[in-house]
């Protein structure tokens, strides 16, 4: 319990972001102590980042007529329903529960109203939790300001299309592409571009990344790339970095994120480290020439490896030119 008086280590951030927290304490007040390990440590410009996230998620919000406290609800059952259970398992086990796509499919992306708490409980996450936030600020603070102008960009998988708005808003670049099997995920990110009034210029697709038509007809085509939170979805990762590779323009670059230690229940590919993970882009080719790793709320880098808690492994990939 902090005490009456104290001030709170979100007392910094901005006006949207205490409001998020301050509901989602009204459906979770044993949720504090979480927050507080994961806000005592944000930078100036990480908490500028969680406020850029949490305004764009009540304008989503607003938009669909929804309450930010039905997405408190949708986090708090992510936290608890989805990801926990997954924990215990993996704590106990060593091991993500499911490998194959098939099985994913099957109990998480096949159930529509799943997906949708999960997703939304992903949003929030992206904001209040240590790792996803500090991951999302280094592709918006770090890996953006690098990026070619007027450059052709893609992210694969989107998903809720939080960083492919951030994408658009940044305004540099001449083309912006998206690529994603889930009808649930396409709708998403129409709706966060449409917000900004940019989905018309937009080449947003289902699209398999696996399809080798695609692989083909778009080789040597992409000057960015966007890998965040889907490598880890995936039963062949080395051929899915390998194929970004064959999509990427001579001197390309490719964002990576991907959780190491990170149980959910879509996650197949379980990594233990960012070495591990920068063994793997390296593999395919690419020249890895920056690495991070954002650790849980509340667990400094070397505690995390050493425990095998979730790690957010940031990996930036050049293809030669
Ligand atoms: C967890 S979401 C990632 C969302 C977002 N990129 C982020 O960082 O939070 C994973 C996304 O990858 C998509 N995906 C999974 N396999 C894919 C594939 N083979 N090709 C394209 N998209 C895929 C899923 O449909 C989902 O939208």
């Amino acid at each position: 319990m902090t005490e009456v008086g104290e001030i709170e280590p979100w007392a910094q951030s901005g006006h949207s972001t205490r409001k998020l927290i301050e509901t989602v304490l009204g459906v979770w007040p044993e949720h504090a102590k979480f927050l507080r390990a994961s806000f005592n440590q944000r930078s100036a410009d990480l908490l500028l980042t969680t406020e850029t996230i949490v305004e764009l998620l009540f304008k989503v919000a607003a938009d669909q007529g929804r309450t930010i406290q039905s997405y408190a609800d949708d986090y708090r059952y992510l936290c608890e329903q989805i990801v926990f259970p997954e924990e215990m398992f993996f704590r106990r086990e060593g091991r993500y529960r499911l490998s194959t796509f098939a099985d994913a499919a099957a109990q998480v992306y096949d159930n529509a109203p799943l997906m949708t708490r999960y997703m939304d409980g992903l949003f929030v996450s992206d904001a209040l939790w240590f790792n996803h936030a500090s991951a999302m600020n280094d592709f918006a603070s770090h890996y953006l300001p690098t990026t070619k102008r007027g450059g052709r960009h893609l992210e694969i998988g989107p998903g809720h299309g939080m960083l492919l708005h951030l994408a658009a808003k940044h305004g540099a670049f001449g083309k912006l592409s998206a690529w994603d099997i889930s009808e649930t995920s396409i709708r998403h990110t129409r709706h966060v571009l449409d917000l900004l009034g940019q989905s018309d210029e937009v080449d947003l697709r289902m699209q398999d990344l696996y399809d080798s038509a695609a692989r083909a007809d778009f080789r040597g085509n992409f000057d960015t790339i966007v890998f965040s939170e889907v490598l880890e979805h995936l039963e062949e990762p080395l051929a899915a970095v390998e194929i970004i590779r064959d999509l990427l323009a001579p001197g390309g670059t490719v964002w990576i994120n991907v959780p190491a230690n990170g149980p959910a229940p879509d996650h197949l590919f379980l990594l233990h480290t960012p070495d591990e993970a920068r063994r793997l882009v390296e593999h395919s080719g690419l020249t890895v020439t920056r690495t991070a790793g954002y650790p849980v709320a509340g667990a400094t880098l070397e505690r995390a490896l050493r425990q095998e808690l979730p790690i957010s492994c940031v990996l930036v990939g050049v293809k030669d030119a």
